[in-house]
């Protein structure tokens, strides 16, 4: 078992997490099917009442029982600079999907020491599937250990993207998609990039990449991801940080193989 610091009620910083991840599924439930307030944030770049409720519930449980902890959580705090334990969290990740009516969208959080992440859940509320992930202690499914797929070609893969809000970064990942368009068994375009990288995790998908992310786009799939046997860095093949932003996540054997395409 994990040292991480208790809660103020006693409770392990993966339950509080798994809580939060929970009581804020239940908001993102209870308004998707009605009419959402939706604002710009940027070009593609939406957000809704729910993302701000969501981040209000989990936030709220977060300083009740971690009063001394920092957070980075994507509608509210915007800092660059993680310092001592952080709680990451995006409150609704798949916000275009889930404004459009798509059922494929989460809430992810992870709590973070420095550099380092230790906990992580993301969680589907249409399918009540919570993902799970300590340091060291493997990754999990709804309780049940997970891991990567055992895919050894990406001829014989599924392979996962998201292209983000920026055209031009965008059109590097439609670039490399062209490329590997024939050479794959087939691809998605997800919606969101936190369950791209859980799917990783449980094998759905043997690789998933992207050009620009945020922390609390990855922190959480990336330990899920190293957690359940894959492999996740940059497009460089350095080892992947919460701060990175070029994501390749894999089962670690499709990686060598896949990273070709990024030259
Ligand atoms: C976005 C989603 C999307 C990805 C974007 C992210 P949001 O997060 O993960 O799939 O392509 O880069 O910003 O805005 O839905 O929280
Ligand atoms: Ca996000
Ligand atoms: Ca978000």
């Amino acid at each position: 078992m994990n040292s991480f610091p208790l809660a103020q009620s006693g409770r392990s910083a993966l339950e509080v997490a798994a809580e939060a991840a929970r009581e804020a599924g239940k908001i993102l439930l209870a308004h998707f099917y009605s009419t959402k307030t939706i604002k710009h944030k940027g070009k593609g770049n939406l957000v809704t009442d729910a993302d701000i409720l969501s981040e209000t519930a989990v936030l709220e449980l977060l300083k009740n029982e971690y009063p001394r902890h920092n957070v980075l959580s994507e509608e509210t705090y915007s800092t660059a600079t993680v310092e001592g334990y952080t709680w990451i969290v995006d409150p609704l990740d798949g916000t275009n999907n889930y404004v459009y009516g798509i059922p494929f969208f989460c809430v992810t959080i992870a709590l973070v020491k420095d550099d380092d992440i230790l906990l992580g859940v993301t969680y589907d509320p249409i399918k009540d599937e919570l993902f799970s992930v300590e340091k060291g202690q493997g990754a999990y499914l709804n309780g049940s250990a997970i891991q990567v797929s055992g895919e050894s070609s990406l001829q014989s893969s599924l392979v996962g993207l998201d292209l983000g809000y920026h055209d031009e970064r965008g059109k590097e990942l439609i670039d490399i998609t062209a490329k590997l368009w024939g050479q794959v068994h087939c691809l998605r375009i997800m919606g969101s990039a936190a369950l791209g990288l859980a799917y990783v995790s449980c094998g759905r998908v043997s690789l998933y990449f992207h050009r620009w992310l945020y922390p609390w786009d990855i922190a959480a799939g990336l330990l899920l991801v190293r957690e359940a046997g894959g492999k996740a860095t940059d497009w460089h093949d350095n080892m992947a940080g919460f701060q990175t932003t070029q994501i390749i996540a894999s089962n670690r054997k499709l990686h060598h193989e896949f990273v070709a395409y990024m030259v």
